[in-house]
């Protein structure tokens, strides 16, 4: 049995082909419309979720199953001290499939190891964020037709941003991939990502504060939000909170087929302003979202398309 847990566990040819299969589920969706009868999705979310368990519950109910689960620990038996392990066992036995979002870094693993239907990781604490980067990629190549050869800007909070670190392990596999790293000093790459992934595979990037310097020279700019319940304390996330702001006046540096990626929730890191330019596709991203994980959806359960 298959679960996913990183970016990593696709090999290229299997992402191909999943994404293959996201981009012919949105051609043609009446297609995959019953391709889940009878199955259930159990979504586990441990962690506030509005995109990512919504988009596997559309993905799910647009493939003809059923959904099931909870949107928040204190609403589970773990508010009551149930461990991951024991609520999967009994998981198991209600549902064919799981996504699981924890605060815990690891936990949907230590679920994986217990399970009897494969789990998805739908976010571990600041570790992964494995279906992110699946939209993310789907994104990417549906707008631009291919995942190699571009100048990639990541912006914002690069140390707590999940959807950055699993994003930088999935594109490292494609060819002339260069990483512009834009980021507070407080805020930088954690050091497993930046020497354990980008300097072990030799991989060309580097490391900007302002984010006016680094935006004339990119094709795509990947803005992520301050992981605030990831902060010690309040003080610092107020400070840095504010430290990037995309505005119309910033966006006149980028180049015109710039394409504007976020995997939301936006706090104020993109002016609102900045939504009715055409580079600005993080709306579009979220609906990629749901044909991505209808492909995973199927891909785990083995199950055909019509
Ligand atoms: N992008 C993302 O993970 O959003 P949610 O936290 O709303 O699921």
């Amino acid at each position: 049995m298959k679960h996913l847990m990183s970016p990593l566990d696709l090999s290229v040819e299997e992402l191909d082909r999943l994404l293959d299969l996201a981009n012919d589920i949105e051609a043609h969706p009446s297609r995959y419309a019953h391709s889940c009868e009878g199955k259930k999705l159990a979504t586990l979310f441990y962690e506030p979720s509005t995109r990512t368990r919504l988009s596997f519950e559309a993905a799910m109910l647009n493939l003809g199953g059923s959904v099931l689960g909870f949107s928040s620990a204190d609403s589970s038996s773990a508010a009551k001290g149930e461990s991951v392990s024991d609520t999967i066992r009994v998981i198991s036995c209600y549902a064919d499939i799981c996504a699981m979002r924890h605060p815990k870094e690891g936990a949907p693993l230590v679920a994986s190891m217990k399970s009897s239907i494969p789990i998805i990781n739908a976010g571990d604490g600041g570790h992964q964020h494995p279906t992110q980067t699946l939209t993310d990629l789907l994104t990417i190549r549906s707008l631009k037709g291919r995942l190699d050869n571009f100048t990639i800007g990541l912006c914002g909070d690069l140390k707590f941003g999940r959807t950055v670190h699993s994003l930088i392990q999935a594109l490292i596999r494609y060819p002339n991939i260069r990483f512009v790293l834009i980021s507070p000093e407080e805020l930088r790459l954690p050091d497993n990502i930046r020497d354990g992934v980008l300097k072990k595979n030799h991989q060309d990037f580097h490391e900007e504060v302002r984010l006016e310097d680094a935006l004339p020279q990119l094709d795509l700019l990947y803005m992520t939000r301050v992981q605030r319940e990831r902060f010690f304390n309040e003080e610092d996330y107020i400070r840095m909170k504010d430290f990037y702001i995309l505005d119309k006046e910033k966006m006149k540096l980028a180049k015109e087929d710039m394409l504007v990626l976020h995997p939301l929730p936006r706090v104020n890191e993109i002016s609102v302003e900045v939504d009715d330019d055409p580079r600005a596709v993080y709306f579009k991203q979220a609906q990629y979202g749901v044909y991505v994980r209808m492909a995973l959806i199927l891909t785990l359960l083995e199950v055909e398309g019509c």
